[in-house]
């Protein structure tokens, strides 16, 4: 079998990072992290103060990325909120979308100490299917598989996604609403602040 390139993306605190890293350790994938191989290869361009984030070469890391995948022999997960804009379209053979239901997400960023800004940042970008938006721009479509995982377990998410791998689930892009869920429950302007 053809090594599999499996994108890990979704608005941070989604639920990335725990997925992706048992999803590598069932296949014997190696598993990438963007933001350590950002630190790792000196992939960073500036630092964003004010928004407390880093700007990454993308050029730069598209390039590393391609020549990692071409040496690797494994299957390779990549877990990154920007996966989808920077690994090379051709490589890549499955492109994951994790989506939490914004009040749930809420949670848990306030769980990891986010603060107000970083919230509503990224409560908008869940909102505005930011990242869902990005893989359909930069990915083939066929390949993009669209997972609401609020509620879910690791282990229920972990086996959806390689129910989708094995060809025994299929994959759907559209398939979550929040604006819609906010606005029926009377809540989007309290979510959607950005
Ligand atoms: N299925 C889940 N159920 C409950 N909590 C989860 C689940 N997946 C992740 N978490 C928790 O949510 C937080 C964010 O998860 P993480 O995987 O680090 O997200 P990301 O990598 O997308 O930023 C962590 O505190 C993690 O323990
Ligand atoms: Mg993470």
């Amino acid at each position: 079998m053809n090594k599999r390139v499996i994108l890990i993306t979704g608005t941070p605190a989604v639920g990335k990072t725990t997925l992706a890293t048992k999803l590598a350790e069932k296949l014997s994938a190696q598993y990438i992290n963007l933001t350590e191989l950002t630190q790792k290869e000196h992939l960073a361009k500036s630092e964003d103060k004010q928004r407390g984030t880093t700007v990454i070469d993308e050029a730069k890391m598209r390039r590393k990325l391609k020549a990692t995948i071409e040496k690797t022999q494994t299957d390779i997960v990549i877990d990154a909120h920007y996966a989808a804009a920077v690994t090379p379209k051709v490589q890549v053979t499955n492109v994951f979308v994790l989506r939490r239901n914004p009040i749930e997400l809420r949670e848990f960023m306030q769980k990891r100490g986010y603060n107000q800004a970083k919230q509503d940042e990224n409560l908008s970008a869940e909102i505005l299917d930011v990242c869902l938006v990005e893989a359909l721009q930069k990915q083939d479509k066929q390949k993009i598989c669209e997972l609401d995982i609020t509620g879910k377990t690791v282990e229920d998410t972990l086996s959806e996604v390689i129910a989708v791998l094995d060809g025994k689930r299929p994959c759907y892009v559209g398939t979550v609403d929040w604006m819609g869920l906010l606005e029926r429950e009377g809540k989007l302007d309290e979510y959607l602040k950005t």
